[in-house]
Order: C-alpha cells, then sequence, then structure tokens
C-alpha cells in the first residue's frame, strides 16, 4: 500500500510532511492523521529538527475530514472518535509549523491549514469550510480560528454560506502571508522554515509563543508574558552570542543554550 504520508528531513533543520492520499483529494482519515500525529512527536522529540512544513499536493492540499469516515459515526461515534485526540495533538505542537497550501483547502483541510503558524498559498489555493453543505459545521478551529485570522464577517460568510475564497483574498484578509506560484509553494515555505531554524531555538520558541498568546490574552497579560519571556532569554548563551556577533560584526552560532 503507498504511504499516506511522507516525511524527508531533517535537512537543515527542517522536516518536511507531505499528505498523500491523492485518490481522496488528501481527506483526512483517521489513519492519516495518526500517522501525522505520530510524525509530528518524532519531531518534537528530535533536537535537529527546528521547524515543520505540511503540505498536500498541487490538486489539494486537504478536502477536509473524510467524509466517508464521518458519515459512519453516530453521536456516541463522534465523542469517541480518535480524530478527536489527534486535533489535539496538532494544537499543542511545540515547534515552528508552516503549511504550504496549493488547492482544495476544504474544512478539516482548512483547519489543519490554519494550525500552521505561518501559511505559504500557492496562487490556486481554495480556502473554504463547506461543512454547511452537509449539514454540518466546523470542528476543529474553523468557527474560532478563522474569524481571528480574517475577522468576523468574513469568516462568518464563509462558515454559514460554505463558499471558499481564493489565494489573493485570503492573502488580502490576512490568512495567509504569501502567495505564490503553485510550483514554488513548498521550496518557498521550505526557505521560510530554514531561516527560522537558523535562529536561536529558544528564542525562537518563547517568540513564537508569546505571539500565539496574543490570540488569548488581554493587553495587559500579552504585554506581561512578553515581558517575562524577553528577559528570560538574558539568561541564555545564544543572547550573549547574538549580542557579540552583532558588535563584532560576525555571523552568530547559535548552540540552543
Ligand atoms: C472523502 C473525499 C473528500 C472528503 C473528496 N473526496 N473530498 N472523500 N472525504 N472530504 C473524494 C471524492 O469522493 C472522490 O472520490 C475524490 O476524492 C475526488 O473528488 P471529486 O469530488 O471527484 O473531485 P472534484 O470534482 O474536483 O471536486 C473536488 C471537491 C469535492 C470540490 C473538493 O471533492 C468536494 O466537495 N469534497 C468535499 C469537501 C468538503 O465538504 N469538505 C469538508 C468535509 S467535513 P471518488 O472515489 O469518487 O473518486 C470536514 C469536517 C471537519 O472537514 C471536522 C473536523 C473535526
Amino acid at each position: 500500500m503507498p504511504q499516506i504520508l511522507l516525511s524527508e528531513g531533517p535537512d537543515q533543520g527542517v522536516r518536511l510532511l507531505t499528505l498523500n492520499r491523492p485518490e481522496a483529494l488528501n481527506a483526512l482519515n483517521t489513519a492519516l492523521l495518526d500517522v501525522l500525529s505520530k510524525e509530528l512527536d518524532a519531531a518534537e522529540a528530535d533536537p535537529d529538527t527546528r521547524a515543520v512544513v505540511i503540505t498536500g499536493s498541487e490538486r489539494a492540499f486537504a478536502a477536509g475530514a473524510d467524509i466517508n469516515e464521518m458519515a459512519a459515526r453516530d453521536l456516541v461515534g463522534m465523542l469517541e472518535d480518535p480524530r478527536t485526540q489527534h486535533w489535539a495533538r496538532i494544537a499543542r505542537f511545540t515547534k515552528p509549523l508552516i503549511t504550504a497550501v496549493n488547492g482544495f483547502c476544504l474544512g478539516g483541510g482548512c483547519e489543519l491549514a490554519m494550525n500552521g503558524d505561518i501559511i505559504i498559498a500557492g496562487n490556486n489555493a481554495r480556502f473554504g469550510q463547506p461543512e454547511i453543505n452537509l449539514g454540518i459545521m466546523p470542528g476543529a478551529g474553523g468557527t474560532q480560528r478563522l474569524v481571528r485570522a480574517v475577522g468576523q464577517s468574513l469568516a462568518m460568510q464563509m462558515v454559514l454560506t460554505g463558499e471558499p475564497i481564493g489565494a489573493e483574498r485570503a492573502l488580502d484578509a490576512g490568512l495567509v502571508s504569501e502567495v505564490c506560484q503553485p510550483e514554488l509553494t513548498v521550496e518557498r515555505a521550505l526557505a521560510i522554515a530554514r531561516t527560522i531554524a537558523s535562529k536561536g531555538p529558544i528564542a525562537v520558541q518563547l517568540a513564537r509563543e508569546a505571539v500565539q498568546r496574543a490570540e488569548d490574552m488581554d493587553l495587559a497579560a500579552g504585554l506581561r508574558f512578553e515581558r517575562h519571556a524577553f528577559t528570560i532569554l538574558a539568561a541564555t548563551d545564544d543572547r550573549r552570542e547574538g549580542l557579540d556577533a552583532f558588535q563584532n560584526k560576525r555571523k552568530p552560532e547559535f548552540t540552543g543554550r
């Protein structure tokens, strides 16, 4: 049986994970989310992995949760759905995660993409939450992360009409940070991930956490968190190295200490 998820690297600190169920447009079934969770465990445990890129194919990042699997589950079945644990695992990944999106990025696919700290899109990308067409609604962040990314009006329109938006609209709305030619999406995401991987990992981790906290803290608490994290970095070798390298006009060599 062909592998449903391809894993490459780490190369220059970056692992590339490619969703590979082309026959179902990378629909996220339990088996695929299970391997993805395990790959994220491995990436987290590996000190040589500093950032991860998740992508799909040029036709589809992922066309949603696997509808056939979902149809076989009733209320109790949904409560016991192992995919709930997988979604929670993806959401608590602790290293920088970039999602490189081409083609259909729908439902659970869009929710997976939004777990990325950064989304890079091909100009053929279609982002949508079409669950309403199935008589259901988003269940893995589509009503929460989308509204934080694009604001209430557009999020509400997408969730209630099920109609997708294109890459340029997603860029204007702030859902993605860059749009490129589809054949360049992964390369661009890898280049950004390698840049991040070359920085001091403790500073990256704390800066990432501070930016994430901006979503779920009020401004005063967020500013306090930022100041504490900023101060903690004064205890690191990497800070000494970074400042010394600047003063002596050389390239810093970060050690993660
Ligand atoms: C299972 C899927 C699928 C899905 C596509 N396929 N999406 N199988 N689950 N989500 C399968 C099709 O059945 C078909 O299989 C094959 O992939 C190719 O798809 P086509 O429909 O033939 O392709 P096309 O005509 O190009 O249309 C593409 C499409 C359409 C517009 C993306 O496939 C589509 O509307 N898919 C469903 C999108 C969706 O509703 N997603 C949200 C799911 S609910 P066969 O065997 O016929 O060739 C969700 C909830 C998340 O995500 C909750 C998280 C907790």
